[in-house]
């Protein structure tokens, strides 16, 4: 498409008061040119004046591309000046194809891979009529019980950053007018995922400094990376609600990051002002948001009742309204909306791009390289010449695999383990047996017996556990996180009936395994690996694909760790002892440890790599100088494999504390059987730097370190000085 030539400047100025502020208002299609007869349930509560509706100018969450056609086609015919309606959604990991869930990519360290995904899923969305992607979730977490984590790259601001840009330019492309391409928009500004407890939309808290240093980065990442849209946060930041925040909007987001894009409210976060008791008054509520430069409000009568009168009674300038809308203007421009508002989507279009062989096989390629192997006692890979193969659990027959938050994907083209393992064994006996249910309060063991008889019969076991998809995304906290359910007890009767066992979990989380990791000696986290899964699961257990992930969001002993993550600060009493060991007046926990059971970064493959070295060209640097790491990775074995090769910083001492590591880099490398290569990171001065006591950015002289390996597993640690 070629870029419009519209004057948006010029239809602003024939714009009434009413219709400027339709172009903020965000409704759902259920409101959409409906009259107040018609306007029901939740909708009915807004108490949107009927009237307002015809100038509604952006929907959300709309149900497929023929009402998107229908509601357009009517709109346009009766709008005055012609702006079409602007279509948004939450395309998070997949349209109608489900790759994994943003957790798992994470786990991938895969950025290629993640810019595959995102374009597949980018032209399955546009072609289905999305327009504005709610997406990147970049929200940092620490905390496993907050059932978001599954939307967002895991414990580590560098990872996030990478993965959150990496998705907004192949989201957006070079050219937004390109009916393949759609605006993205980074959310929830900031720190939703700092939730106390876990607990979702709950309060949070958080220094200054610490925002900037693990919280920001990656929304920052995004800014860079040119996203077009931001959406605040629900929750209150050191006691204001994000929509509401002057100084997160107003000084962080637009004078320091020079962003000047569209900021949207989340779902009634305006109308939320009311119960967050920052205001009794919802006029009052919309003043507030739009004075932190919310432009658009989604899904709260605010806008839409109040915003008119406030700028009638002089509260809200013109001026700034106009600037507000001029911004939708240009996006819908950009977007090539006013040449044609349906951006060429069509039923047909949609049934021709989704679901295609090769979408598939990139569904099938990420939930293979984002699958993490936890444990390996040598169980896996098994036998492909196997006989009978059971498969036992919640998860071995269910094709509700594609996780929470999927979109228009649909279980039923979810290919289940049963499915996968007999499509790639198909002279073997395969049987699935349910044996318990995963809900946490279906404790029935009457299905024990069978799996047990199958169990005994079989060559290979597989236990397909987990949480089901739906305990994991919005709205869904555990403070709970073993494993649902009598899951625990089926593993354990399984495995003493058959020790030819894997483990094969379904998480949108990281769990609470310990109970597990004791008894089974194989486990293989899927995830949630979306339409392929079982396919991609089967191809891991024997044999035919290689596991190449890392764990992404560190798995906890014990939910009382929790918020735990690698990259921690010194205390001044660390622990000496071994991780079992208590000692009383150090950091440090009775009969648990400190450490995680599987530490992020952790994660094995059927290959064997043996980091040989670690060299630095130079133990000194400068502000402009640089080193150059070169460290040597060997794939001992016969198998061909992936390996992420890790760079770990320490700065020893500082003016404030420091993370006791930090990933500044890391690569996904392919290496033959017994192939050694070098591989090599250039580490400058910005990568050294920390927020101080005063939240300047800077970097002191001093002595660092460099490492590979992972988190709780550095290797080959060396020394270089930073001069001033
Ligand atoms: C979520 C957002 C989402 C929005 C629209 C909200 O409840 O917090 O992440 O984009 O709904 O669906």
């Amino acid at each position: 498409m070629a870029k419009s030539t519209k004057d948006i400047k010029a239809l602003l100025a024939e714009m009434t008061l009413e219709e400027k502020v339709g172009q903020l208002v965000q409704l759902n299609t259920a409101l959409l040119g409906k009259s107040t007869a018609e306007i029901t349930g939740p909708a009915q509560k807004l108490g949107v004046d009927p009237a307002q509706l015809k100038y509604v100018g952006s929907t959300l969450n709309f149900h497929g591309v023929e009402e998107m056609i229908a509601l357009q086609e009517t709109h346009m015919a009766e709008d005055r000046l012609g702006i079409p309606i602007c279509f948004m959604m939450d395309v998070i990991h997949g349209y109608r194809t489900i790759y994994p869930l943003p957790i798992a990519l994470g786990a991938s360290f895969d950025p290629d891979l993640v810019a595959k995904c995102t374009r597949m899923a980018a032209k399955e969305a546009t072609a289905g009529g999305v327009q504005v992607n709610f997406t990147p979730m970049v929200d940092y977490v620490r905390d496993a019980r907050w059932g978001r984590v599954m939307e967002c790259c895991g414990e580590d601001p560098y990872l996030n950053s990478v993965m959150g840009a990496v998705q907004v330019k192949a989201f957006q492309g070079d050219d937004l007018s390109d009916p393949e391409n759609m605006a993205a928009c980074v959310k929830h500004f900031a720190a939703y995922g700092g939730a106390e407890a876990g607990r979702d939309y709950n309060t949070v808290e958080i220094s200054e400094r610490l925002l900037r240093e693990y919280y920001f980065p990656a929304y920052k990442a995004c800014v860079d990376a040119g996203v077009r849209m931001v959406m605040p946060s629900f929750n209150s930041l050191n006691g204001v609600p994000s929509i509401a925040n002057k100084w997160l909007i107003e000084d962080v987001l637009k004078k320091e990051w020079g962003f000047d894009g569209v900021i949207i409210s989340d779902y009634n976060a305006i109308g939320e002002l009311l119960k967050h008791g920052i205001t009794d008054d919802m006029k009052e509520a919309a003043r507030l948001a739009f004075e932190a430069y919310c432009d658009i409000d989604m899904m709260s009568p605010g806008y839409c009742k109040f915003l008119g009168d406030l700028v009638r009674e002089g509260k809200i300038s013109e001026e700034a309204l106009d600037r507000a809308v001029l911004k939708v203007l240009q996006l819908k421009k950009d977007l090539g909306l006013f040449e044609d508002p349906y951006r060429g989507a069509t039923p047909e279009k949609e049934a021709a791009v989704c679901l295609t062989p090769e979408h598939r096989a990139i569904a099938r390629e990420a939930a293979e390289s984002s699958a993490v192997l936890l444990k390996n006692e040598g169980v896996l890979p098994f036998k492909k010449d196997v006989k009978r193969v059971a498969l036992i659990g919640p998860f071995a027959a269910t094709q509700a695999i594609k996780g929470f938050w999927a979109c228009n994907g649909e279980d039923k083209d979810c290919i289940s383990v049963e499915m996968g393992v007999k499509n790639l064994l198909p002279d073997a006996e395969v049987i699935a047996v349910e044996g318990c249910s995963a809900e946490w309060n279906e404790l029935s063991r009457e299905g024990f017996a069978a799996a047990v008889e199958a169990a005994k019969n079989a060559d290979a076991v597989v236990l397909c556990l987990g949480e089901p998809q739906n305990y994991c995304g919005e709205g869904n906290s555990r403070a709970d996180i073993r494993l649902p359910g009598v899951q625990e007890e089926l593993a354990s009767l399984v495995l003493a009936a058959n020790k030819n066992t894997a483990v094969l979990l379904f998480n949108g989380r990281p769990l609470v395994l310990t109970e597990i990791d004791k008894i089974a000696p194989a486990i293989l986290t899927m995830w949630f690996p979306g339409t392929e899964g079982g396919n991609a699961a089967a191809r891991l257990l024997f044999g035919d694909a290689n596991p190449s992930g890392k764990v992404s969001m560190s798995f906890p002993k014990a939910v009382g760790q929790c918020p735990i993550y690698y990259n921690h600060p010194n205390t001044g009493r660390p622990k000496r002892k071994a991780e079992e060991i208590h000692e009383t007046y150090t950091s440090n926990y009775i009969g648990c440890g400190n450490l995680p059971l599987y530490s992020f970064g952790h994660g094995l493959s059927y290959s064997n790599f043996v980091y040989e070295s670690l060299e630095l060209d130079t133990d000194t640097m400068t502000d402009e100088s640089t080193i150059t790491v070169t460290i040597r990775v060997k794939n001992d074995s016969a198998r061909k494999g992936r390996e992420v090769i890790q760079l770990y910083m320490h700065d020893l001492y500082a003016s404030t504390v420091r993370p006791i590591q930090s990933l500044i880099a890391f690569e996904k490398i392919e290496l033959d059987a017994g192939e050694t290569r070098d591989v090599t990171f250039t580490v400058t001065e910005p990568q050294l730097r920390f927020y101080d006591f005063n939240c300047n950015h800077i970097s002191e002289a001093g002595e660092f370190t460099l490492s590979t390996g992972y988190a709780d597993h550095l290797l080959h640690t060396k020394s270089f000085w930073l001069k001033k």
